[in-house]
């Protein structure tokens, strides 16, 4: 459905380059969701942001490859870009608040989402079939809701009109950055399972995004593990989980509650993620592992094994 290919993304400040996306490589399927997962810094948004092409300065991607239905979307012109943003591609952010407009009804913006991609339909087709996504959604009495402005929704319930929001006009994939952070842990969940089920509905793909890991083990199919703009494991989330190979992965796992619930304390894994304009010389993670030992003064290569990756000297596969 996807393929990305060496992306990098490199942003060219005073101080320095900082090389937010470095080398990532991922391919997803239909219907398929991958989580990304990885701490604040990690190359996460940047990654979701290149997918779709959308790089401020002093952001530039200076190579790799976005393969999307054939085209390489890195090299598309941004007049072709913007018909597949918001149509066979979406993205959900974080904050419901920046995503909706504060003095348009929800009627007029999911219209004018539908309008942008379909100039043929009729204003009841598009009044219909916002209703229609509205329900989906779980929006209750959407006919009565569709006048209301974003202000006269609960949080949840927001988060619940931007993701109807990203999916009106069928996309193929859905881009999702910390979809649930902003919300309280019990609407989280709806949500989550929401977006599952729509996604399965829709037959559409979803990366999500999250600093999370137990947001991914809820939802995916595969994980990206992220640390310092490279992925440092891939792979099915059973095999992430339950048998983590690099030591990253292991502290992100320790730090789930429901692994640990003996401790009385809670994991931390010890130390930041480097500044990205600094980083130590081999491998990244090597001042914060438990197990790092002389040969992690190199960055270690990546090793595959069937379709799961990991970067770390210490795996022997
Ligand atoms: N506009 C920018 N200018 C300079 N550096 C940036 C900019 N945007 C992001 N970065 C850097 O890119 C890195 C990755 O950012 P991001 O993808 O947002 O991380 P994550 O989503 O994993 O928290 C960070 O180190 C961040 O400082
Ligand atoms: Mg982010």
């Amino acid at each position: 459905m996807i393929q990305v290919k060496n992306l990098k993304t490199y942003f060219f400040t005073k101080k320095g380059t900082v090389k937010a996306v470095d080398g990532v490589s991922f391919s997803i399927k239909e219907g398929e969701i991958l989580g990304i997962v990885g701490e604040s810094g990690a190359g996460k948004s940047i990654t979701g942001f290149s997918i779709i092409n959308l790089i401020d300065y002093p952001g530039k991607i200076v190579d790799g490859e976005v393969i999307f239905e054939g085209e390489n979307l890195v090299k598309l012109p941004q007049k072709e870009l913007e018909k597949i943003r918001g149509n066979k591609i979406s993205m959900i952010f974080q904050d419901p608040q920046t995503s909706l407009n504060p003095v348009l009804t929800i009627e007029r913006q999911l219209i004018e989402t539908i309008y942008y991609h379909n100039k043929n339909l009729t204003k009841d087709e598009m009044r219909n079939r916002a209703i229609e996504v509205l329900k989906k959604v779980g929006i209750p009495s959407p006919e009565k809701r569709l006048k209301n402005y974003p202000h006269q929704f609960s949080g949840g319930m927001k988060q619940r009109i931007v993701i109807s929001m990203a999916l009106i006009n069928n996309p193929k994939l859905l881009i999702a950055d910390e979809p649930t952070t902003a919300l309280d842990v019990t609407i989280q969940a709806q949500i989550l399972i929401l977006m599952k089920k729509l996604c399965r509905d829709y037959n559409s793909s979803l990366i999500l995004i999250t600093h999370d890991i137990g947001v991914v083990a809820q939802l995916a199919d595969n994980i990206a593990v992220m640390y310092g703009g490279k992925i440092v494991e891939y792979g099915k989330k059973e095999d992430i989980l339950y048998n983590p190979l690099h030591p990253y992965t292991k502290g992100l796992i320790e730090c789930l509650p429901k692994y640990n619930e003996d401790k009385k304390r809670l994991y931390q894994i010890k130390g930041v993620m480097p500044n990205l304009l600094n980083l130590p010389e081999g491998c990244y993670f090597r001042d914060r592992c438990p197990e790092a030992d002389e040969r992690c003064i190199t960055y270690p290569e990546e090793k595959k094994i069937g379709d799961r990756r990991v970067s770390c000297h210490k795996v022997t596969i």
